[in-house]
């Protein structure tokens, strides 16, 4: 058996992935993650709050091994991180009832081949009572999948929420301690996972503002015994405030572009932007993601391969549209060779972004005087720009 205890008959019994280092094969994971997983034991009943990913299934139930009964298997989320090694579980306690909300069910069924008859789903507001402690389920729909739901335990004042506020981290600390490398994982996280839902974000934040904790206990990551500095977070990263900074990804291939994304930076930066640069060929697409969670502007910097973007600058602004970063202003520099449409090839892959676009500048080879003339134009054109920020 393998436990933290984080009040009477509270425990996580989940898994700690020190080695992970992609999620979905796309995001990297500096730190690692964790499967949080809850156990809790009332007078009358016990309940399971998430699984964890089915990689570690074996370690899992062998975390469990002392317990010997379980009546509710809670999921509030379907993806198979949380919810993938509850066959398993259901296996060795098959008289548990799997608690989801009605929108899971069908997944659950459609993704892991539960029998339907196990499931029992739960309508916003419903409880279930494990003797002295009950478990009231409030819909949050859309953090990131439309079934998710979180649990609040009142008798113990905490609010357990799956991937809403969760971290990529893998760590030996129950509780973010106020650590500011915790803050910084959830906000890589946010960025990455629930970015393109920031307006089901605020009804949901307005919901479990209305619930009183002391505990945020995420399924990924260290549970937040300061909440309200999370909360306070989330609420800003889904306004509509943006800061005066100037996110900068791009490719060269033969210097041109980074030539100008050089001279561009330093104009922004004497007119009192704050600029970040990404050389796409080796940054690390979690920490760009970050950066666009509060910019004001995106320029993008693209080389022209057969007369479109590179490659790598395609791929990065599809994964910008799939974001979606709340930034006002774009713009697009970069070079060609012998003729180019890479300014509306880039433009095209972002139908879901709707930022000002300020204008582009394209050198044939090196930027001449007449470029850099434009780029100087640009920077102004930016810093009146951010001058007006509210
Ligand atoms: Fe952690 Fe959306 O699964």
């Amino acid at each position: 058996m393998y436990s933290r205890k984080i009040k009477s008959g509270i425990h996580e019994v989940g898994i700690q992935d020190w080695g992970r280092r992609l999620f979905d094969s796309l995001i990297p994971l500096p730190d690692g993650t964790s499967y949080n997983s809850y156990l809790l034991k009332g007078s009358e009943k016990t309940a399971i709050i998430d699984t964890v990913d089915p990689e570690f299934a074996d370690v899992y139930l062998h975390n469990l091994s002392e317990l010997e009964t379980l009546d509710y298997i809670v999921t509030l989320h379907s993806e198979q991180d949380h919810s993938g090694t509850i066959p398993m579980l259901l296996k060795r306690y098959p008289a548990a009832e799997v608690i989801c909300s009605p929108k899971a069910k069908d997944l659950l069924v459609e993704h892991l081949e539960l029998d339907p008859d196990k499931i029992r789903t739960m309508e916003d507001g419903d409880s279930i009572s494990l003797g002295d402690k009950t478990l009231r389920f409030v819909h949050t729909p859309w953090m990131h999948w439309p079934e998710t739901m979180v649990a609040y335990l009142p008798e113990d004042r905490i609010l357990f929420s799956c991937d809403f506020f969760g971290s990529h981290s893998a760590s030996s600390d129950l509780y973010d301690n106020d650590d500011p490398a915790v803050m910084e994982a959830a906000k890589r996280y946010y960025a990455e996972i629930m970015m393109p839902f920031k307006s089901p974000i605020r009804s949901n934040l307005q919901k479990v503002r209305e619930l009183e904790f002391d505990l945020i206990a995420p399924s990924h990551g260290p549970i937040w015994n300061h909440p309200e500095k999370i909360l306070a977070a989330y609420e800003d990263w889904v306004s509509d405030a943006v800061q005066n900074k100037v996110v900068i990804p791009f490719i060269s291939m033969h210097g041109s572009t980074a030539k100008m994304v050089d001279f561009l930076s330093k104009e922004l930066i004497q007119r009192g932007v704050q600029v970040q640069i990404f050389d796409l060929a080796v940054t690390d697409i979690g920490k760009l993601a970050m950066e666009l969670v509060d910019a004001a502007t995106i320029v993008i910097g693209s080389p022209t391969v057969h007369v479109g973007p590179h490659p790598v600058v395609a791929n990065t602004a599809i994964l910008a549209n799939a974001i979606k970063p709340k930034a006002r202003y774009a713009a697009v520099i970069g070079s060609y060779g012998w003729a180019t449409k890479m300014v509306d090839g880039i433009l095209g892959l972002m139908p879901n972004l709707k930022p000002e676009i300020l204008g582009s500048v394209v050198a044939k080879g090196t930027a001449k005087q007449t470029q850099l003339d434009e780029l100087v134009k640009l920077a102004e054109l930016i810093a009146q720009k951010h001058k007006l920020l509210d």
